[in-house]
């Protein structure tokens, strides 16, 4: 890697010394030489990698719930991704991607040892994380992700945290042996009945609820029928319930407007106010009828997609 010299400011030396656990020595590096190397590359199910990616000014400030922007090379569009973990030591978070389409098919295959085009964050707010007593962690699918640093945090702050996984398949169902171990107790469904319980994880909610467990929060991650069916289970109950939305972002800075969702009846942009909404007043109907809009076009796009070459500097 080369290293330019660059004056030294007051934010530099704050990052510095902040830093001082990470064993990358950030005197060798200036912002213009930053390569985000992609340092391992695990695939956790068919569609779905994970990549530990070096970025040492990220994990300094990033906290459970925040998420990037990346672009897989410098010719892609930007793609948000949360932060699954971060290891400030080696300097890396780690990024799980589910390929659905164009650009996360072009992050999936970058290879250990690549860079991506680029890397901004962290974005968005943290989750707020309090003792609560019991707290719920529902994960569908590649939601499962986003609620580990969320887990960890909770029970870092003494809470009881119950797990929920839920996939369509077992094939689809990423992190079990993770979660299970940050978690007090933990529950797998399967809306095929491959695996753990037959059906979804708002049966395994709703018996919870049922048995009289007093639960203090609810976090529900996955896809927006999930997390809007969540919503309105735990609604009678009067049990907080938060979200995480995933409209769609372009700057993550609160610029473009993209990501616009209401919650509660006022407007909001996701990525400053957000990602984490009550769940009870977030206007579901909108949010998904937005996500739709560009629908053909990510069709054309994909189908007009040629062979992604990874950098390597
Ligand atoms: P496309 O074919 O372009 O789109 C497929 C679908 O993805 C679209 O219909 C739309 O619903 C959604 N989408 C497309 N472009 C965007 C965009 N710029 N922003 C948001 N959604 C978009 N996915 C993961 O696999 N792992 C994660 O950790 C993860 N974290 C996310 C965190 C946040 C805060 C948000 C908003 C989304 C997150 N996503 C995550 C979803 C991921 O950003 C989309 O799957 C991705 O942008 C799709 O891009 P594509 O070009 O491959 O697919
Ligand atoms: Fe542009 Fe939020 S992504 S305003
Ligand atoms: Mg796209």
């Amino acid at each position: 890697m080369m290293s330019r010299k660059y004056n030294m400011n007051s934010t530099d030396k704050n990052i510095r010394s902040a830093h001082s656990k990470c064993r990358i020595d950030l005197r060798s590096i200036s912002p213009q030489d930053l390569c985000h190397r992609i340092l391992k590359r695990e695939q956790l199910a068919d569609t779905v990698a994970l990549l530990e990616i070096e970025a040492p000014l990220i994990v300094l400030n990033a906290k459970a719930g925040q998420f990037v922007i990346v672009r897989p090379t410098r010719e892609s569009e930007r793609i948000p991704l949360t932060i699954s973990d971060m290891d400030p030591e080696r300097g890396t978070i780690s990024i799980i991607v589910q390929e659905v389409g164009r650009t996360t098919k072009e992050l999936g295959s970058l290879r250990e040892g690549d860079c991506v085009g680029d890397l901004v964050g962290p974005l968005g707010k943290p989750t707020e994380i309090e003792n609560c007593g019991t707290a719920v962690c529902i994960g569908g699918g590649v939601g499962i992700a986003f609620l580990r640093p969320i887990v960890k945090a909770l029970r870092e702050a003494d809470n009881n945290v119950i797990s929920i996984l839920g996939a369509r398949d077992k094939s689809l169902l990423i992190l079990e042996n993770e979660m299970k171990a940050l978690s007090d107790e933990i529950y797998v469904s399967t809306d095929n009945g491959s695996y753990g319980r037959h059906g979804l994880v708002t049966d395994v909610l709703n018996d919870l609820i049922s048995s009289g467990k007093k639960i203090g929060i609810v976090f529900a991650i996955g896809p927006q029928p999930m997390m809007r069916a969540v919503s309105e289970a735990t609604r009678p109950h009067a049990i907080k319930t938060i979200v995480s939305l995933d409209p769609i972002m372009i700057d993550g800075t609160g610029m473009c407007g993209g990501c616009r969702v209401t919650v509660g009846g006022e407007i909001k942009f996701t990525c400053v106010d957000g990602p984490d909404f009550d769940g009870h007043l977030v206007d579901w109907d909108e949010l998904r009828a937005r996500k739709a809009a560009y629908f053909e076009h990510e069709k054309v796009a994909l189908e007009r997609r040629e062979p992604t070459e990874g950098c390597r500097k």
